[in-house]
């Protein structure tokens, strides 16, 4: 017996011919805010549809509770989903959208469905909504009706499809804590599907993360973020630079590789086996400075192209070598004017790096 609440075991889904679940294996605990994310198009909502039972895997397993519901019809599973475009009945009213669940269940009676609908209102934030109807609602509005009408009959997971996307960035912020907040009353497993890097950091414990069907990492937020297993993941996830480089000394755990011979970077690393890199560096690491430093690692001269003010910080473009440009975040909000000489250093620690 394992304490998983729901497991996918070597999960494929062919769809005409075309592979586009790859053996996905995910293991999920009780209570855990788990998100995928990938691109467009990389599978999220086939391997959500498959955990509803909306569709039906190839090959594989899922197990619910240690049972395996792979075959098990969708309204059978203890699994609700809502989707991306809300799906709400538009001819019934909020109450009657989230009651419907409770009327087919027949598991209760009038007063008992009123109090579980009011209930769940009220944790959406809904209540005195019961009369309206779907088209006198935001999309905020229809999303939270959405929410409630699954979580409305306790399922053990629910299944969330892009659930922020179709909102604006005041909302969506608003919606975001909700979540948090919905999901620790609830104490239930939630799972959601994002194509934002921002939404799954901030929202979920666990990242799993999906590229042209292939889970790629399935981690904790700061490890998906600093310590990415594939270029894929480094790239997608977070503002990183990425250049090639060619190896030229590996010694006392500092890897030290070359761009185009003369600009040289020092990486901590473990081991090496590689002649030829790609070098990872996030925008955030890299700090500038007027003046050169001894005391500074990696100091490597650079030309500013331009600064972009962003508010909260701005965005140095440099460019470091004839075909070499690094982009570098920069909290202290300064502004270099363009062909400004500068240095740019950064720790051995914060630079990453993948076979070619
Ligand atoms: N019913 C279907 N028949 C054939 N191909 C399908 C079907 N459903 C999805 N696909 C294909 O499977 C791939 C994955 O689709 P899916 O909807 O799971 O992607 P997604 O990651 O959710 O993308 P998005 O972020 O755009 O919603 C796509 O190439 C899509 O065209
Ligand atoms: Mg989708």
């Amino acid at each position: 017996m394992t304490n998983f609440v729901i497991e996918t075991v070597n999960l494929c889904k062919y769809y005409q011919n075309s592979l586009t679940l790859n053996n996905i294996n995910l293991q999920i605990k009780p209570g855990e805010f788990i998100s995928i994310l990938g691109p467009s198009g990389s599978g999220k909502t086939t391997l959500l549809r498959i955990l509803a039972g909306l569709e039906y895997a190839c090959q594989g397993q899922i197990l619910l509770d240690n049972k395996d519901i792979t075959k098990l019809e969708p309204y059978k599973r203890p699994v609700n989903m809502v989707f991306q475009n809300y799906a709400l009945f538009p001819h019934m009213n909020v109450f009657e959208n989230i009651a419907f669940g409770l009327k087919i269940a027949k598991k209760n009676n009038k007063l008992k469905i009123k109090e579980t609908v009011h209930n769940a209102l009220n944790l959406v934030k809904l209540s005195n909504f019961d009369n309206r109807y779907p088209n006198q609602l935001s999309g905020g509005q229809q999303q939270r009706v959405a929410i409630a009408r699954a979580i409305v009959n306790e399922p053990l997971v629910l299944l969330l499809d892009e659930p922020l996307s179709a909102l604006d960035q005041q909302i969506r912020d608003e919606m975001k804590d909700e979540l948090i907040y919905l999901q620790k009353q609830l104490n239930m497993t939630f799972i959601m599907v994002t194509h934002d890097q921002s939404d799954a950091l901030s929202l979920s414990k666990r990242i799993a993360v999906i590229n042209n069907g292939n889970l790629e990492q399935f981690a904790n937020a700061r490890e998906i973020y600093n310590e990415p297993k594939t270029k894929f993941i480094a790239k997608f996830i977070g503002n990183t630079n990425l250049f090639s480089a060619t190896t030229k000394n590996f010694n006392n755990g500092i890897l030290t590789v070359s761009y185009n011979s003369d600009i040289c970077f020092d990486i901590k690393r473990n081991e090496c086996n590689d002649t030829s890199l790609t070098v990872c560096i996030r925008f955030e690491k890299i700090k500038i400075t007027k003046e050169a430093s001894d005391h500074l690692p990696n100091l490597i001269k650079a030309v500013v192209v331009q600064s972009q003010y962003q508010g909260n910080y701005t965005v140095h473009l440099l460019k470091v070598a004839d075909n070499l440009m690094l982009k570098s975040i920069d909290n202290t909000c300064s502004i270099y004017e363009p062909e400004t000489q500068v240095w740019l250093s950064v720790n051995p620690d914060d630079i990453f790096t993948f076979g070619n």
